[in-house]
């Protein structure tokens, strides 16, 4: 039987996508090995998903644990989530990010080519465009300049997986490049379950929501846009896993596509603030704080090409993006944690 193997699986947008693809009748081992989830997420999306699916403990840089999995099962295509994600930890520790987000692909990239396995996709980040792209952003773009670790590590595997697919045209890469994911499935059970105080927008609103946090530090609120404060291109998870499925289901003809995973919309921080507490009632204290060094005033995703190609859009509105992670919030005020293990500081 011919499986999905998803690296990375137990996290935030892995977790998500596995659950679609077992909705979509594809089997799927997960291999991770939860330095940032958990085996509770993983008994959760079985839950949802109403079957099982394998999993197996382990690190993408371990190329002979690797090796075994794919002994063991008969894979068609990986799909690669496995890698670190915080922008202020690469700035700390590149060599950590080096390691584990292009080592670790690389060591999975040697074990496919072993194996004969050369159908990859791969979970690259707008950051790739860099701080003087153009709006809206557009696959056909260079690399832009990025401005820490973590970005220039995706651009770096995005570079290897160029040069491998010119090397071996039996090579099938899709690259989707994510935008702003938010949001939780629907029931609730799964969602974004950041360690300590969150550095990303949605997480921080919905810990202040919840009273976790006191308020919310609005980074800037003089950038050249509307009202303001950044805009970005946020889409809901769940739009985001649906993406990936298309993306599984579907061959490219060259050895590497790109495909911009976004809804094409902007939103202020301003906006996403007034629509939360418009949609769930709660309010949001916030104050006004300093810029963050290497944040960019708007991005957004021109998504022709995933809607022309892959035949995917975006369709849970924002409403439905802040109800979801406001949900998953309070069903779960320690994430999978029972107990509030960590304290949270919002010095
Ligand atoms: P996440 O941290 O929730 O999930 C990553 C998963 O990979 C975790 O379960 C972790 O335990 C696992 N992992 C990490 N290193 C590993 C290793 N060496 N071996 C095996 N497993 C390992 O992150 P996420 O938000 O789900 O992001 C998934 C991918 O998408 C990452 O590559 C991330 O860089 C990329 N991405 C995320 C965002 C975002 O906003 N969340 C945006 C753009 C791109
Ligand atoms: C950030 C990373 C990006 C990474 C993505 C997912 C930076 C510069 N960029 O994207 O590389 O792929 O997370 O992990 O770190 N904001 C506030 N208050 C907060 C938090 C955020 O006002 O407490 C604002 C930010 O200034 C930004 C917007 O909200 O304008 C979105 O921030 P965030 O959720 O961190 O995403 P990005 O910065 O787009």
């Amino acid at each position: 039987m011919k499986m999905i193997l998803v690296t990375g699986g137990a996290g935030y947008i892995g977790s998500h996508t596995v659950l679609s693809l077992l909705g979509h009748g594809y089997d799927v081992v997960v291999y991770d090995n939860l330095c940032n989830s958990s085996y509770e997420c993983l008994r959760r999306v079985s839950l949802i998903a109403g079957r099982n699916f394998e999993f197996i403990e382990g690190d993408i840089r371990d190329t002979a644990k690797l090796s075994q999995v794919f002994d063991d099962f008969e894979i068609s295509c990986v799909v690669h989530f496995a890698g670190l994600k915080s922008v202020s930890e690469s700035i700390e520790n590149p060599l950590k990010y080096y390691d584990f987000n292009v080592g670790g692909t690389n060591s999975l990239l040697s074990v496919m080519s072993k194996k004969g396995i050369r159908r990859l996709v791969f979970s690259s980040s707008a950051t790739v465009y860099g701080e003087d792209a153009p709006v809206p952003c557009v696959e056909s773009m260079p690399h832009g300049k990025m401005t820490n670790p973590y970005g220039r590590s995706k651009a770096m595997v995005e570079d290897i997986l160029s040069d491998l697919a010119k090397s071996d045209e039996d090579w099938s890469i899709t690259i989707l490049r994510y935008f702003n994911p938010i949001g939780a499935h629907e029931s609730g059970l799964i969602g974004e379950d950041p360690l300590g105080v969150p550095s990303n927008l949605m997480p921080y609103i919905t810990q202040v929501a919840a009273r976790r946090l006191p308020h919310l530090p609005i980074l800037g609120n003089d950038y050249e846009t509307s009202d303001g404060t950044c805009e970005r291109d946020f889409i809901h998870v769940m739009d985001l896993a649906q993406g990936h499925v298309l993306a599984v289901a579907h061959e490219p003809k060259s050895g590497v596509d790109i495909f911009n995973l976004g809804t094409g919309k902007a939103t202020s921080v301003m906006r996403m603030i007034t629509e939360f507490e418009r949609v769930t009632k709660v309010e949001i204290p916030t104050a006004i704080a300093e810029k963050r060094p290497g944040d960019l005033p708007q991005v957004w995703a021109d998504i022709t090409k995933a809607r022309e190609v892959l035949g995917w859009e975006a369709k849970r509105s924002l409403g439905q993006m802040l109800q979801d992670a406001w949900r998953w919030q309070q069903k779960n005020p320690f994430g999978y944690r029972t107990e509030d293990s960590e304290k949270l500081d919002c010095s």
